[in-house]
């Protein structure tokens, strides 16, 4: 028997086990048919079957309304960056953007390749510990969209609200915190997620997106990256990611056994406040993030003495906690607490800090 560690990796991150072990069971023989869904054909009944089945669960989770497409297309929710503005920025036009971290940031740069951007708000006179409030952004007024990202996973800061825009379409990338509390649908106009984290394994990029938003590609815009061309081919515009899809959609059966988004949503409220109490109460660990906007997903904290960096992490790993090691871009420490992360992990986690602290504290 092989024994799993408690995976604290930000992505592709720990998926659930009981998933690990119905893809192993399915893996040489799908449901008798004498072969893998990896080497079937993605127009075959077998497969359509799966990819509905996904899509619908997905639906259910989220209560989608019928007048949105799901899509399950490739390129990471990177290739993102560059696909909303190819499909939602006039050449003229202007997309306001939120700056709430490096994430943001990425998305940023690579929409200014395509037109005009407008910086409508930054965390960075917060030092990225804070959202500044909806009350202190700057809008165009005639923005084609607004993006942000509802989760920033490296700086570990979450919009725990929904901006309220009038008719400005909301463009959120929710690649690392979509699935793990309720959400409104309805409120956005096209939520995108890379699926390493919430939902399967990598390569995988997840976009709700309303109707009325298809259709606008520039002329320019390449065929793969048209969200209407993928809408109008179920996805299939060439092969997908047939067993990524798969996979993702054990993940969604799963989460519905788990009580779906409202009962996960429930203990990832119950990890971050035990881990966040924790850490607040250390004399050790710290976490700078302003308490209203801290991330449930990625927490982020540092140790009084970056020297004890390296045997805080040599022990973790002794105990079988993986991959705390913070962004290199920020240093430090992270633990990743996604839907696949059990209260039990957490709480290993946090007798190990405990344990640590008291020796070298
Ligand atoms: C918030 C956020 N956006 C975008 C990305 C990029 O995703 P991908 O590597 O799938 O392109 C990540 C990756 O971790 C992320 O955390």
């Amino acid at each position: 028997m092989s024994k799993r560690a408690f995976n604290f990796c930000a992505g592709p991150a720990a998926l659930p086990e009981a998933v690990l072990q119905r893809a192993q069971a399915e893996l040489l023989d799908w449901q008798g048919r004498g072969l893998s869904v990896m080497e079937m054909s993605h127009r075959s009944e077998e497969y359509t079957a799966i990819a509905e089945k996904a899509e619908q669960d997905l639906r259910d989770l989220l209560s989608i309304p019928s007048n949105y497409k799901v899509l399950f297309l490739q390129g990471g929710a990177s290739q993102q960056f560059a696909e909303i503005p190819l499909n939602l920025l006039p050449e003229n036009g202007v997309a306001d953007y939120v700056d709430t971290g490096i994430w943001s940031r990425k998305s940023i740069d690579e929409a200014k390749r395509f037109g005009h951007v407008n910086i409508a708000a930054s965390a960075k006179p917060y030092d990225y510990f804070a959202i500044p409030g909806q009350n202190e952004w700057t809008l165009s007024d005639n923005a084609a969209y607004l993006h942000y990202a509802s989760n920033e996973t490296i700086g570990g800061l979450q919009f725990d609200w929904i901006p309220d825009l009038g008719d400005t379409p909301l463009v959120t990338d929710m690649s690392s915190d979509i699935l793990s509390r309720p959400l409104d649908v309805s409120r956005f106009g096209l939520i995108y997620a890379g699926a390493q984290k919430n939902i399967g394994p990598s390569g995988l990029v997840v976009v709700i997106v309303r109707e009325d938003l298809l259709g606008r590609a520039r002329s320019s815009c390449p065929t793969m990256l048209d969200y209407k061309i993928a809408a109008d081919n179920g996805s299939m515009y060439n092969t997908p990611a047939t067993f990524s899809w798969y996979l993702s959609g054990l993940v969604f059966e799963w989460l519905k056994e788990q009580g779906g988004v409202a009962a996960i949503g429930k203990l990832n409220d119950i990890k971050q406040r035990t881990l966040y109490g924790f850490i607040d109460a250390s004399g050790l660990y710290s976490n700078p993030i302003n308490k209203a906007d801290r991330s449930w997903m990625n927490v982020p904290f540092r140790l009084a003495d970056d020297r004890l960096d390296k045997p805080f992490l040599a022990g973790a790993e002794e105990r079988g906690l993986l991959n705390l090691k913070g962004h290199r871009s920020v240093g430090g420490m992270r633990a990743s607490i996604y839907n696949a992360m059990t209260l039990a992990g957490v709480e290993a986690l946090i007798d190990y800090m405990g344990d640590f602290e008291r020796r070298h504290g």
